[in-house]
């Protein structure tokens, strides 16, 4: 259980490797809770410049692990959330290297990074409303404006999967390349960012972040009240225990 996330702290890079691909690296909860453990070390350790979050060259994550959310009832307290909110604050720059499934969360998350890597096996989907579901991690603000209402009503409520190439057209994707380069690609700017003077780069970002920073809190509050009615529903439940009878 201990090792479904790994971590490599090399010249002020930070890695963070999602490791379980037996379940396509579905985040359930001890993984969001050791991803938070993570990004606070990060945010509060100085030598640290930069964060790599990645799978492998198949595999980025599957989302959520349904069966935390077939299991959320009235007392639970999805570790998810926690996790969103930490992101959506965290200080520090992010790269992210995506292969294969990036669902959900998997997708939701790159809204949240500063560069974003693909590769050419990549799916994206965000399957919310298909789920019974509404959007989280305060993707219903993020992604209309970053490529509009009307896209980002084709891919979050309809939920169709995209391409990387897709991605990389709507301006989600910093760059595409092939499996066999991702990891490597994606580590190499990731080192160059860590290696620029990091007071500059983080005061940079902030900037670059600041006039959505407030709206992004609210949003993320609203959604995280709805997902929880919403996830504790019967119809969102009978939906997702059809996944697992496939
Ligand atoms: N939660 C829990 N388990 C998951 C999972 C998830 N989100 N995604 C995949 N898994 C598990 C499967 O149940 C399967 O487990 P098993 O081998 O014990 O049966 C294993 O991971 C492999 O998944 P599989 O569906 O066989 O792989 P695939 O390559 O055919 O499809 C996906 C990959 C990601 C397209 C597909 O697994 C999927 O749609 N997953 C659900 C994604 C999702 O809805 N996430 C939540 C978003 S809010």
């Amino acid at each position: 259980m201990s090792n479904l996330i790994l971590t490599a702290e090399q010249n002020g890079l930070f890695t963070i490797t999602l490791n379980r691909f037996d379940k396509k690296n579905a985040l359930n909860d001890a993984m969001y809770q050791q991803l938070c453990q993570h990004f606070e070390y990060a945010a509060f350790t100085d030598n640290i410049h930069c964060v790599l979050i990645q799978g492998d060259e198949n595999c980025f994550c599957a989302g959520n692990d349904l069966d935390d959310f077939i299991k959320a009832d009235e007392n639970s307290d999805l570790a998810a959330f926690k996790f969103i909110k930490i992101l959506g604050t965290f200080n520090k720059p992010l790269v992210a290297a995506v292969a294969g499934a990036a669902v959900g969360i998997g997708t939701t998350m790159l809204l949240h990074c500063d560069m974003v890597f693909a590769a050419t096996n990549s799916k994206f989907k965000l399957p919310f409303t298909q789920l019974g579901l509404c959007p989280e991690a305060a993707s219903s603000y993020l992604l209309p404006l970053r490529i509009g209402a009307n896209r980002a009503f084709e891919l979050m409520i309809l939920g169709d999967t995209f391409s990387a190439e897709q991605a990389f057209t709507y301006g989600l994707v910093n760059k595409v390349c092939s499996p066999e380069e991702l990891l490597a690609s994606a580590q190499q700017s990731a080192i160059r960012i860590a290696q620029l003077p990091s007071d500059a780069v983080i005061t940079g970002r902030r900037l670059i972040r600041q006039a959505s920073q407030a709206q992004i809190a609210q949003v993320m509050n609203d959604e995280a009240n709805e997902f929880f009615r919403l996830v504790k529903g019967k119809e969102c439940k009978n939906i997702i225990a059809k996944f697992f009878k496939r």
